[in-house]
């Protein structure tokens, strides 16, 4: 009785340390290096659209972050008294210097997305595949695998399948389970270089 009972409770501790604690050895977490709001510039309250700022070249291509000359547009100098406003003046603007903005959902080198493709041809909502994050009010921390060096959002994988938003994954399967119900079958060099 007694030797089953600390036999289960082994199990039951090599399963959370395998779920619990193995991912939180796993990844890094970072903050971002300057709090931002989208919902402050977007929907009512702002009143920007996501393409004000999320735009494409002349060639077509997404050009992702706005550069810092897009937020000087309107923050040349404070519009209010928060000491985020006050550190994008001060460190950014004024010496004009970029911001190192961390990218959730960056994906590896090897595989190709076209941003464009996606949001102009198929005409498939940021939502879709970014969730709320257009109107979200502060940055969560970005996390980073210590061993690819990808960010969590597309490869640490929700091995319980429970719990995740579909947003909260840019990993391969949620790619390739959207072309299988849009009848696009493609082959893995569809994807990968
Ligand atoms: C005032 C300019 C501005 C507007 C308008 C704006 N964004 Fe952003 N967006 C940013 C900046 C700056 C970042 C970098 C910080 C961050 O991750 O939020 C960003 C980051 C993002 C990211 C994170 C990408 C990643 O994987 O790291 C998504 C998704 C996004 N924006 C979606 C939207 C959507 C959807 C809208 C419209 C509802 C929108 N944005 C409107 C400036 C803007
Ligand atoms: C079209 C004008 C406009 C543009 C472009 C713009 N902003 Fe703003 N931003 C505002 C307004 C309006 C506020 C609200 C001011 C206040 O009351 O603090 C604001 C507030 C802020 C704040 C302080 C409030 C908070 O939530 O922390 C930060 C930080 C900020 N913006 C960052 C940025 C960055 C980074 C960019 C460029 C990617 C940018 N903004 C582009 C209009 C703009
Ligand atoms: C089909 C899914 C999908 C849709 C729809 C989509 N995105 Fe993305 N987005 C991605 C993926 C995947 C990446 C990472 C691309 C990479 O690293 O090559 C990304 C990257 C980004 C980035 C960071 C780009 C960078 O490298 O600086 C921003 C910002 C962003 N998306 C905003 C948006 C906005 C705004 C919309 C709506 C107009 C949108 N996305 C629609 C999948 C999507
Ligand atoms: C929500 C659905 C959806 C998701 C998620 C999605 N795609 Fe797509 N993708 C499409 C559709 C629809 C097209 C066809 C667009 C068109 O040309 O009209 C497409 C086209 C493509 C193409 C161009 C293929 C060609 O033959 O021209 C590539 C490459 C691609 N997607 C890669 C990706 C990758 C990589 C991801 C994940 C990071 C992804 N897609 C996620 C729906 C999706
Ligand atoms: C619809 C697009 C798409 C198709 C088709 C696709 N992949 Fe992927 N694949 C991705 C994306 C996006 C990633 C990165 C995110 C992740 O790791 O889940 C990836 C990651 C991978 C990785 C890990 C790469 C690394 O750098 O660690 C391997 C291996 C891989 N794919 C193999 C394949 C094989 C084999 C096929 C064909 C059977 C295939 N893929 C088809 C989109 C695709």
């Amino acid at each position: 009785m007694r030797a089953s009972l600390f036999t289960v409770i082994g199990i039951l501790l090599g399963l959370s340390a395998g779920w619990f604690l193995f991912p939180a050895l796993l990844y890094r977490s970072s903050e971002q290096p300057l709090h931002f709001s989208h919902r402050t510039h977007t929907g009512e309250s702002g009143g920007m659209s996501c393409t004000d700022c999320h735009t494409l070249n002349e060639t077509g291509r997404f050009q992702g972050i706005p550069a810092t000359a897009k937020c000087a547009e309107c923050h040349a100098a404070p519009l209010g008294t928060s000491v985020s406003e006050q550190r994008l003046v001060d460190e950014f603007i004024t010496p004009n210097k970029e911001i190192p903005w961390k990218i959730y959902s960056r994906q590896p080198d090897n595989a190709h997305f076209p941003h464009a493709q996606h949001t102009t041809l198929a005409e498939i909502a940021c939502a879709e595949c970014h969730g709320p994050h257009g109107t979200s009010d502060t940055l969560r921390l970005h996390q980073t695998n210590r061993i690819s060096g990808y960010s969590r959002d597309i490869w640490g994988a929700n091995i319980a399948g429970i719990g995740g938003e579909p947003w909260e994954g840019m990993k391969m399967d949620r790619c390739v389970r959207c072309h299988a119900t849009n009848n696009r079958r493609d082959g893995c060099v569809a994807c990968h270089k």
